[in-house]
């Protein structure tokens, strides 16, 4: 019976910090050539985080302009995807269904590996909704990607929030059952629970990210022939715009070669390069935000590419550690209809530039751990309209919610 069942993304909503820096500008800064982060990395600017935001307001701010009153009450799980979580015991969801007003018999709870685990909150969410069409899930995916002042992972930090809600009733992308996931327990990139910033082995990271896209293809392959041949795009997870596009590369050239062969697989490179590149627009601006690339990526192809009705993208989700899965999506005819274009477009406008000497004088002051006021009795100067963290009173995080003047 669950075959006859469509599931799906239904309603993709976002969030960005208010705050950014150019990025050429910070690489004259540190001396570095800023064609090598402009070109070489693939990226522009980085969103920076403000004081009044965290991954919990963030992430509730990405949901507020797509759930309604129908939604809230057909919600059976929040399920938050991270890897800034800011507790080890109670999870950020927990904030989010009071903040949202989710109807009380849902369940909350936060999942990890690394950028992976939004796709396998997806997948959960997905196999949830086709046992019980009626009902719905949101998942949130939110980070603060950091390495620190000087890193060599500096240029692809970032912060943001995507939220997904998955239903039978998927207006913009069907989830199809075709997937194939991998692990291979690694040290690419972890981040230990004593340390602010993760330890990273750069080059390794890149490395196995394209074996795991490689392996996934060729066993996708054998388990659904034909099928990949069938995609107009490919999207992937995006720590910078230039990875996937390498990971694309060596897939051309291992199919060139004839290392690999895929059924039914002309020549259609132009396609998936061109598509590539509306996939990166929006994560050029903002960076690496962990847990929701890839769906940043898929948002961005979906609002600046024009693919038609019905067409077929792959996903690449990669989670360090490592996780990676390959699935397929396929498109509502009119999923243009139900993309949040003008909200996400306000939101890339509306932000400010900071100087390099704030970035480094404030955005590195560690969060907090104690009891702290904020913004008691005063509201956020840059946020228009949302959630922002008010304040820590004995440990306990407060939200509050700042009206549209
Ligand atoms: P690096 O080692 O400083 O950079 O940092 P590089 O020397 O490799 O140079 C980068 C590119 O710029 C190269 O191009 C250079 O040739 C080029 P490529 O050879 O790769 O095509 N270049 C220039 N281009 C134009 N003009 C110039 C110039 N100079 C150099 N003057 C690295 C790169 C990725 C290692 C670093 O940024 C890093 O460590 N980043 C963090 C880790 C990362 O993002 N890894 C990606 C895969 S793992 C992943 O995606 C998971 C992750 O999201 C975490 C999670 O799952 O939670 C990270």
């Amino acid at each position: 019976m669950t075959d006859f069942i469509k599931v799906g993304i239904e309603k993709i909503g976002i969030y960005i910090p208010e705050k950014y820096i150019d990025l050429s500008k910070l690489a004259e800064h540190r001396g570095i050539d800023p064609l090598k982060w402009t070109e070489g990395i693939g990226q522009e600017r980085m969103s920076i985080m403000t004081k009044d935001q965290d991954v919990v307001s963030m992430g509730a701010n990405a949901c507020l302009k797509i759930l309604d009153d129908e939604d809230k009450k057909t919600i059976d799980q929040v399920i938050f995807a991270t890897e800034s979580a800011l507790d080890f015991s109670k999870a950020s969801s927990t904030y989010i269904h009071k903040l949202l007003g989710i109807q009380p018999f849902a369940k909350s709870y936060e999942i990890k590996q690394a950028c992976y685990s939004a796709t396998a909150a997806i997948q959960v969410a997905a196999d949830y909704v086709r046992l019980r069409p009626d009902r719905k899930v949101i998942i949130i995916a939110s980070d603060i990607s950091k390495y620190g002042l000087k890193s060599s992972g500096e240029a692809t930090q970032g912060a943001g929030a995507i939220a997904i809600l998955i239903s039978s009733n998927p207006k913009i992308m069907e989830i199809t059952k075709e997937s194939v996931s991998l692990t291979e327990n690694s040290f690419d990139f972890w981040r230990p629970s004593y340390s602010n910033y993760p330890f990273v082995e750069g080059k390794f990271s890149t490395q196995l990210y394209i074996d795991s896209f490689i392996r996934l293809i060729e066993e996708f392959e054998n388990r659904y022939p034909g099928k990949l041949s069938k995609v107009d795009a490919l999207l992937f997870h995006l720590p910078f715009s230039k990875m996937g596009r390498k990971a694309l590369k060596t897939l051309e050239s291992k199919l060139k070669e004839g290392h690999i062969s895929i059924e039914g697989f002309s020549d259609n490179f132009e396609k998936l390069y061109e598509n590539y590149d509306k996939s990166i627009v929006f994560g050029k601006e903002i960076g690496n935000i962990y847990t929701g690339s890839l769906y940043l990526g898929l948002l961005s192809l979906l609002i600046n590419g024009d693919l038609e009705g019905h067409s077929e993208v792959g996903l690449f989700s990669y989670g360090s550690g490592a996780v990676a899965e390959l699935y397929i999506g396929k498109l509502n005819e009119n999923y243009k209809d139900f993309l949040y274009r003008e909200d996400i477009e306000y939101l890339l406008k509306r932000r400010n530039e900071i100087s390099i000497k704030d970035y480094e004088n404030e955005y590195f002051d560690d969060q907090p751990t104690q009891s702290q006021h904020f913004l008691e009795n005063e509201e956020p100067k840059d946020l228009e309209e949302g959630y922002y963290l008010e304040k820590i009173v004995e440990d306990k995080r407060f939200y509050n919610f700042k009206e549209k003047i």
